[in-house]
């Protein structure tokens, strides 16, 4: 439960097409399309242009692809934190400066005003041959802190001068709320979108942007050919075509997700951070550095921060069947009990 994964595989019946259309897939043979069937077909299913849409493996190699294009010396990337580490890796990696921005305690907001700010000054700073002097990363919902930020906030840093604006929607079919639609509107926004989640695909790695036609033409120039293999884009295809039974299933897990937040805010000295997602935040009365290790003696992996101070006493568990759901709950209780001071 440490990773924000779909707690079941793909449905036996949708599993049973894959693996007949792996069969006809010829193995030896570079993906011939060269994604050009995936950008298609998801084309087709979000009402977009084929040219907006550039595929990657994994949404993770996503964002090394735009520090690759967009990053690098001179530029910076501006991370409201507490949030997804591979976007502070891959901008590092690229040689952009970081510059953090601490979302709003206690309610983890996004200070707006900050970000602004810091984008502003990156743009007075940046060398004039950039073609944007920050990126911005905007996680909605946010992971690790399950909340959103508002349509008018995304606005206002989409207006920064010089800024790209990188929505990532990882958890978007929990939270039912989306960007794309405005990827028409600013020439500075992409939206990131991942199979890992909703569509039970973690293990295959696919991730796709979608922006403009001119930003996807110089993102794919950074794009490793073949970057999505053959078999995992059958089964991008196939879950795509049956995207109603994920669209469902995300919403199980959503209100499964709300009932699991519901049940651990009744353990006395526990604080859910509320979440519209599959996963949520919660401090408890100890260090999770202690907590942590006693989940795993009982068989349960959480995801622990022992490098942000903030989350000190955090750690965040990813909805699970209900079985597993039940067994966290009943060994968080009996490890935090007594705990509490009343
Ligand atoms: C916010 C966010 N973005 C991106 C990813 C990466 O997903 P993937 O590389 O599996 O598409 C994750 C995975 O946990 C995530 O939480």
């Amino acid at each position: 439960m440490d990773k924000n994964e779909s707690p079941r595989d793909i449905p036996d019946s949708i599993k049973q097409r894959v693996l007949e259309l792996a069969w006809d897939t010829d193995f030896a043979r570079y993906n011939a399309t060269n994604l050009g069937d995936l950008r298609v077909a998801l084309g087709a299913a979000l009402s977009v242009p084929a040219d907006t849409i550039i595929t990657g493996n994994g949404s993770d190699e996503c964002i090394l692809i735009l520090s690759l294009a967009f990053g690098g010396s001179g530029t910076v990337v501006i991370v409201p934190t507490p949030t997804f580490g591979t976007y502070v890796d891959a901008a590092r990696w690229s040689g952009a400066t970081v510059v953090n921005v601490p979302r709003r305690a206690p309610t983890f907001d996004l200070d707006v005003d900050e970000i602004v700010a810091a984008g502003l000054t990156a743009d007075a700073n940046a060398p004039s041959e950039k073609r944007f002097a920050s990126i911005v990363y905007l996680c909605r919902p946010n992971n690790p802190t399950g909340n959103t930020c508002t349509e008018e906030d995304v606005r206002r840093v989409l207006n920064v001068p010089r800024c790209l604006v990188v929505v990532d929607e990882a958890y978007f079919e929990f939270a039912n709320m989306t960007v794309v639609p405005w990827t028409k509107e600013y020439e500075n926004l992409i939206v990131l979108r991942t199979f890992s989640k909703a569509y039970s695909i973690a293990g295959l790695r696919v991730g796709y942007m979608i922006s403009n036609p001119e930003l996807v033409k110089r993102l794919d120039q950074c794009r490793l050919p073949y970057n999505v293999n053959v078999f995992s884009q059958a089964v991008a295809l196939v879950v795509l075509e049956e995207r109603n039974w994920f669209i469902e299933w995300a919403r199980t897990l959503a209100g499964n997700c709300r009932e699991l937040q519901g049940r651990l805010s009744r353990i006395p000295g526990v604080r859910v951070f509320p979440s519209i997602t599959n996963f949520v935040l919660f401090e408890t009365p100890l260090p999770a550095r202690d907590v942590y290790p006693m989940l795993v003696d009982k068989g349960i992996m959480v995801r622990q921060y022992p490098s942000d101070t903030v989350l000190e006493r955090c750690l965040r568990v990813s909805v699970g069947n209900p079985e597993q759901d039940e067994l966290f709950l009943r060994e968080l209780r009996t490890i935090l009990a007594g705990t509490h001071i009343h």
